[in-house]
């Protein structure tokens, strides 16, 4: 099954899929177990004979299905990819209480400011609005986005080191085309957000993780891993309210780390996509605020804004930003003009700054009654993180029970939470679940982590 045969339909906070992507995602650990005893040879035989078959005409005139898959670039022979289409298809769906996708809740989404927006855009300024942009982005709006980050970060990148991306993913895969040759090795937290596990290995990288404590990236871990003769091209990180634990690097790992970079010549990669999310003091000052000579940053709009837009920022050293240019144009070419107008009208009128405001107290209150829920129906043994700002949770379940195989169980009960393992690049993570609380309705909360823990209860008397 494939995350088109899941069908749902809209209701409030709930989704009623077709249980589909549950059997898709077991089946493609599973593929992805098999597809690593393949070897080149038998894929080559396979794409070969097909070609020689050519004709998938049949004597009655019918057409057979034509096996495309032997013909996939080896590129894509490490990806996974079937996990983010997965949670996406679930995007609209109702009654199962999903945990799942790092959706914002559309309640943060400010429709009538928009929709007049957009009215007047298209009114008085279609010959920008709805043109093709600069492939760097509108000067307005980088104007606007530079002004930002000056009164956030108190830095603002000078011309030429910032452009507007088409959402933080974006980033990471102009990044990944421009700098990444097969074989470069790309650090990155373990866990991490899986999306861009997927962007680096896309390009063939060897991907390879840090681990993490209640502290953000183990620095000292890195430290060694250097000392021993890793080096990497690229370090990827995400400070802030990281995806998937929900915590946080300290001010301290921050400085030995942009220092590291220094000493070693590696890339900062640095995704701040929960970093105006924090539900008390300010995070730490980010990697690129305190080292622009070593530190690319990836934002995004689609936490704060809404992600229907498709919009983020890069900010870095010049000559990078340059090549992520070069690599857009023959990509898409630049991001949609309407949105980014969108975007420049909203925050110039102060809306995207009240819009955050009221964002925190909602997640703040998701992720309370998220950690409460977890104390009163996790089994004993259970443990998860305490975020403080961000939209998850990351809960490791006791007595080595795997999380994608109660995958099943969990469909049963009619909620839903992502696995472990495909947050980390070389296979951990069996036994841990990421809860997604953003969007999920405060009065559902606590009924869903109740279906959870039942699930993992029963995994553990039936051990
Ligand atoms: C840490 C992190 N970075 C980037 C992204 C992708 O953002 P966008 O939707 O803007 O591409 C996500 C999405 O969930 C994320 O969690």
């Amino acid at each position: 099954m494939v995350p088109s045969d899941v069908g749902y339909a809209k209701r409030g906070g709930v989704i009623n899929v077709n249980l589909a992507w549950w059997d898709f995602y077991i089946c493609k650990i599973r593929c992805q177990e098999m597809g690593r005893t393949m070897t080149a040879a038998t894929e080559q035989r396979d794409w070969s004979t097909a070609q020689r078959d050519g004709s998938t005409a049949q004597r009655d005139g019918s057409t057979a299905q034509h096996d495309w898959s032997a013909g996939l670039a080896r590129r894509t022979h490490s990806l996974g990819g079937g996990e983010i289409t997965a949670i996406l298809a679930l995007a609209g769906a109702t009654d199962v209480i999903t945990f799942s996708g790092g959706f914002p809740d559309p309640a943060t989404f400010p429709t009538g400011v928009l929709a007049e927006i957009a009215a007047r855009l298209i009114s008085e300024d279609a010959g920008v609005a709805l043109q093709y942009s600069a492939t760097e982005g509108l000067a307005g709006v980088r104007d606007y986005v530079s002004g930002r980050l000056a009164s956030l970060e108190g830095r603002a990148p000078c011309a030429g080191q910032l452009m507007v991306t088409s959402g933080g993913i974006d980033c990471m895969e102009l990044l990944a085309k421009s700098f990444v040759d097969p074989g470069d090795v790309v650090a990155v937290e373990a866990p991490t957000y899986l999306g861009a596990i997927m962007a680096f290995r896309g390009y063939e990288a060897d991907v390879r993780g840090v681990p993490v404590d209640g502290d953000g990236m183990r620095v000292d871990v890195l430290t060694e891993l250097l000392a021993d003769g890793l080096r990497p091209k690229i370090l990827y990180t995400i400070p802030d309210f990281q995806n998937p634990t929900g915590l946080s690097m300290t001010a301290d790992r921050r400085r030995d780390l942009v220092g590291l970079a220094r000493r070693y010549g590696f890339l900062i990669l640095e995704d701040v996509a929960y970093r105006e999310l924090g539900f008390g003091a300010a995070p730490p000052p980010s990697l690129w605020s305190l080292a622009p000579d070593v530190v690319l940053q990836a934002g995004t709009f689609s936490k704060i804004f809404f992600p229907g837009v498709r919009l983020g920022w890069a900010a870095g050293p010049e000559q990078i930003i340059s090549r992520l240019v070069v690599a857009k144009q023959n990509s898409d070419q630049c991001s949609g003009a309407l949105g980014q107008r969108m975007l420049e009208e909203y925050g110039r009128g102060g809306h995207l700054d009240r819009q955050i405001v009221r964002s925190r107290a909602l997640y703040a209150r998701r992720a309370g009654l998220t950690s409460d829920a977890l104390a009163a129906h996790m089994p004993d043994g259970a443990t998860w993180t305490t975020p403080d700002g961000g939209f998850y949770i990351w809960l490791t379940a006791p007595g080595g029970v795997d999380t994608v195989a109660l995958s099943a169980a969990a469909r049963a009960r009619k909620v839903a939470y992502v696995p472990g393992r495909p947050f980390y690049p070389a296979g951990n993570g069996a036994t841990q679940i990421r809860l997604a609380y953003s969007r999920v309705a405060d009065d559902l909360i606590d009924e869903g982590v109740r279906r959870i823990g039942e699930v993992l209860r029963t995994a553990l008397e039936q051990k």
